[in-house]
């Protein structure tokens, strides 16, 4: 299928209308409502100047279907893999737009069989547009654009603020510190599609954010490609262009080999969005010591797999001592039998790793020391791991109190030491539920 340069213009005009409308708006007052997560909103322009864009656009392509930010139109669906999709972000930036920040923009793409085909990208401030179609190059306001060659050392880059989650904003905050060694500058501006466009013209070297809907780099992604410069996920892979992807855009001059360990950031937030109540603070850990204190109770500990990081985030907190009474590290089998009175048999039948393994050695530790309560971990935290290799990540987590074992078993992802980090939080998150069933 081909799509005429007359078509494109239609493209292009349809984007000034919707930035006609989002000037004028500077002049009314804003409705504005919260989305999901921390500071996601949409004003009703976001919503009108859609419609508008839904209506004009129809009247481009008759047969193209849409899929848009706004009035639950955010879904790609089966259909939409063949033929002509429209992914529209009608305002990109809608915090710049409520603060009269620039750039706020609006961002038309325009895909074919489900793969980026044709985009538009309209500045209202400054009247920049910027468009491309597939294998006709990419232009801004009719002059074509390339991306830089300059290395990442001779560069500006855009950093995403990520700022949906918290956690996600602390890495990416982290990362933009990374880059900050190796460049002339970090920015960070508001827009998703206007820093792709930033890296299409040539201006800056390198976007990327841990999360953007289809919406934000559907235009963005052609006007990219076509400049010359490269969009792929954090791992290097080519995106789906099926739904939300973390997002390395970045100029052609730019090497792999002058990046920052993107792939392994990538883990790590996969692990935090895995586990969203995250390390317990010492407020947290004090609140379960405190507990114990004023019931005149202790705890002890038996680990192997976390090797005495749960009895560690316990003694943080000052005047732990008269409650944390034990702490034992069992990594042998030896060590579990005569230190925390697991039995040989039960070793044997299920092995080191297992529930009843973490039961004895919660139950051994407890009465070793004579503590109301105990806690347990074992599992296998790396490669190379237990007898098949999907085991990595298996853990069970045992806490004895008050007479009575209760033991979870958890299967977690990401790195060796983000393993061992779920444990420890899981297993305090275990005591403190049960001193607050008592
Ligand atoms: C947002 C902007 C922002 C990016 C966010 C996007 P919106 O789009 O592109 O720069 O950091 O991830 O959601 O909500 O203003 O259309
Ligand atoms: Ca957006
Ligand atoms: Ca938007």
């Amino acid at each position: 299928m081909e799509l005429s340069r007359e078509k494109l213009a239609h493209m292009e005009d349809a984007a000034r209308g919707a930035g006609e409308i989002i000037r004028k708006a500077h002049e009314t007052e804003l409705l504005v409502e919260n989305k999901e997560g921390h500071a996601n909103f949409v004003t009703q322009y976001d919503r009108s100047v859609q419609e508008y864009l839904t209506e004009r656009l129809s009247r481009v392509l008759p047969d193209a279907r849409f899929l848009g930010e706004e009035n639950g139109m955010d879904l790609f669906t089966p259909e939409d893999e063949k033929g002509w999709l429209f992914v529209i972000d009608p305002i990109d930036g809608t915090t710049n737009f409520m603060h009269k920040l620039h750039p706020h923009v609006t961002s038309i793409g325009l895909f074919l069989d489900g793969k980026p085909f044709a985009g538009v990208i309209f500045v209202p401030e400054t009247g920049q547009m910027f468009s491309a179609m597939r294998g006709q190059g990419a232009f801004e306001n009719g002059r074509r654009i390339h991306s830089s060659p300059r290395p990442l050392s001779e560069q500006v880059i855009f950093a995403g603020s990520s700022g949906y989650s918290m956690e996600a904003a602390k890495l990416a905050q982290q990362l933009a510190f990374e880059f900050q060694k190796k460049c002339h500058g970090v920015r960070t501006s508001g827009s998703a599609a206007y820093n792709l466009c930033m890296v299409a013209s040539g201006r800056a070297g390198l976007y990327f954010e841990s999360r953007l809907g289809l919406w934000d780099f559907a235009a963005g992604a052609i006007i990219l490609e076509e400049a010359g410069g490269k969009i792929t996920d954090w791992y290097g892979e080519p995106l789906s262009f099926r739904g939300s992807s973390a997002v390395l855009a970045r100029s052609g001059g730019i090497l792999d080999g002058e990046l920052p360990d993107l792939a392994s950031c990538m883990d790590t937030l996969k692990g935090l969005l895995e586990n969203p109540g995250g390390e317990l603070s010492d407020e947290e850990v004090a609140g379960i010591l405190d507990s114990l204190r004023q019931r005149r109770e202790t705890v002890t500990t038996v680990e192997s797999l976390t090797a005495g990081m749960i009895s560690a985030r316990m003694a943080d907190i000052p005047g732990s001592s008269d409650v944390l009474k034990m702490a034992l590290v069992t990594y042998s089998d030896a060590a579990k039998e005569s230190l925390a009175g697991v039995s040989a048999k039960t070793l044997k039948a299920h092995s080191a790793v297992s529930a009843e393994t973490a039961r004895e050695m919660a139950e051994g530790g407890a009465k070793k020391a004579g503590a109301s309560a105990a806690l347990s971990a074992t599992g296998y935290a790396g490669p190379p791991a237990g007898p098949e290799d999907d085991t990595v990540g298996r853990v069970f987590l045992g806490c004895f109190y008050r007479g009575s074992t209760e033991v979870e078993e958890h299967q977690y992802t990401g790195s060796r030491n983000q393993v061992r980090g779920k444990a420890r939080d899981d297993a305090l998150r275990m005591l403190r539920r049960r001193l607050s069933d008592e």
